[in-house]
């Protein structure tokens, strides 16, 4: 979740600066919420903790409950960490969700708070109130909570192939590199996910888009996780939402880290970030580039208009399996989610139909394989060779750092 990585921007911030509609509860909890899937008509509501997890549709589970079905958080059954917590793999049974055998009945993931304070409690409810409401093909699913003296956990359902993150960056025999039809599957999934969220019907920017947040099931099919950045977008005449500047560095928007304001354009942006890194195999920020690369987006920008330059950026790894035609769309789509004018960037939805029409097409052009076969005898960088150099570093940036807030 966004709190607490060496690379976020912030730790602390109010989990809703309030637009007017919102009210603040008793205990200092600020959160509110349209009904996600009533009639855009509905007023927004005013949401206590104890309402969001009355309405959550979700199982309360006893801290004994996720014990028994993670065999007490037993550690070769840890999926990741995060910020957050430790994420465990557990078992329950799928009709009484009770915890059940290693092996049978259903597999969950179960995230669990190992910190203390406001932030972590923050997100674990902001998780709730989202994920509690929201159902859609491309959001993970989250099965219910725990709230018990001081354990906070989150039960999901489990992604068999993790994050995007792993298969983009991580290197190794169980990592094989993504092929490119995959990679634009999954950039389509993630962008379904965002468009849904910024729909008229349910007005959330996400804030936190990234690829260790677009966990992939057995197909690959993408799914955004991790709501605990989330808020509801502007209501009435407002544009945007006020709010202290958080996130992950290397993502955000500028103006919305110049203003504090956030839209759903913010999320365009990130998204062009994150259709960056699934082009090109490279993290948004990495201090082992060279200098002058340690920023991809400034690094790649320069090549991304030209036909003969773009092969710098691609992914070695994905020689052969593209053409130069939708590699140059799929690239001048995301410059145009970077642009810094916001008003200019496309919206979500226009993002999913140029996703979709680059995935259906078939590609007419006979120049293009051949476009490409010239150019990979131009690609300074290409081949194995890079690929190889390109492991080093990464291999270098992991394991990722351990939890220690960077402020901004
Ligand atoms: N539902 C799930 N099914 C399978 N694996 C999961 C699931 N949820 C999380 N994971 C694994 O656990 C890892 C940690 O997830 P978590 O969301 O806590 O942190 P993160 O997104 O990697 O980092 P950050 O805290 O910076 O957002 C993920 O990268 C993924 O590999
Ligand atoms: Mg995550």
């Amino acid at each position: 979740m966004g709190i607490c990585f060496s690379n976020q921007i912030k730790a602390e911030s109010p989990f809703h600066t309030g637009v007017s509609s919102k009210m603040v509860s008793g205990d200092g909890t600020e959160l509110s919420s349209n009904s996600k899937r009533s009639s855009a008509s509905i007023p927004p509501t005013p949401r206590s903790e104890g309402e969001i997890l009355l309405s959550s549709n979700l199982k309360s589970f006893t801290f004994s409950d996720l014990k028994a079905a993670t065999r007490n958080f037993r550690p070769d059954s840890v999926l990741g960490e995060g910020g957050f917590g430790s994420v465990f793999k557990g078992w329950i049974d799928e009709h009484s969700l009770a915890a059940s055998k290693p092996g049978s009945g259903m597999v969950i993931a179960v995230k669990r708070l190992n910190q203390d304070g406001w932030q972590g409690h923050r997100e674990w409810l902001a998780e709730i109130n989202y994920l509690g409401q929201l159902r859609h093909p491309n959001l993970v699913k989250l099965i219910g909570y725990c709230l018990e003296d001081d354990h906070r956990l989150l039960v999901y359902e489990f992604m068999p192939k993790g994050s995007m993150e792993n298969h983009l960056f991580r290197r190794g025999s169980y990592f094989q590199p993504l092929s490119w039809s995959l990679r634009m599957k999954i950039a389509l999934g993630a962008a379904r996910g965002l468009a849904f969220l910024h729909s008229a019907e349910t007005k959330v920017i996400y804030r936190d888009f990234k690829t260790s947040n677009i966990l992939l099931d057995s197909n690959y099919n993408a799914k955004l996780s991790d709501f605990g950045l989330a808020r509801d977008g502007p209501t009435g005449d407002k544009s945007y939402v006020s709010t202290r500047v958080m996130g992950t560095y290397g993502y955000a928007a500028p103006e919305y880290l110049s203003t504090g304001h956030l839209t759903a354009k913010s999320d365009v942006y990130t998204f062009g970030v994150v259709l960056l890194e699934i082009l090109s195999g490279k993290k948004a920020i990495d201090k082992n580039r060279p200098t002058g690369e340690h920023n991809l987006v400034e690094w790649a920008k320069p090549y991304l208009t030209n036909k003969r330059r773009i092969f710098r950026v691609l992914d070695a790894r994905l020689e052969g399996q593209y053409s130069l035609g939708r590699a140059v769309k799929t690239a001048t789509l995301a410059l145009q989610c970077l642009r810094m004018d916001a008003r200019s960037r496309p919206s979500m939805d226009e993002v999913v139909t140029a996703l979709e029409q680059l995935q259906e097409s078939k590609d007419t052009s006979k120049n293009s394989q051949k476009d490409h076969r010239q150019n990979r005898h131009k690609q300074p960088n290409g081949g194995p060779k890079s690929c190889n150099a390109d492991e080093k570093r990464t291999t270098m940036a992991y394991p990722r750092p351990s939890v220690s807030p960077l402020h901004a």
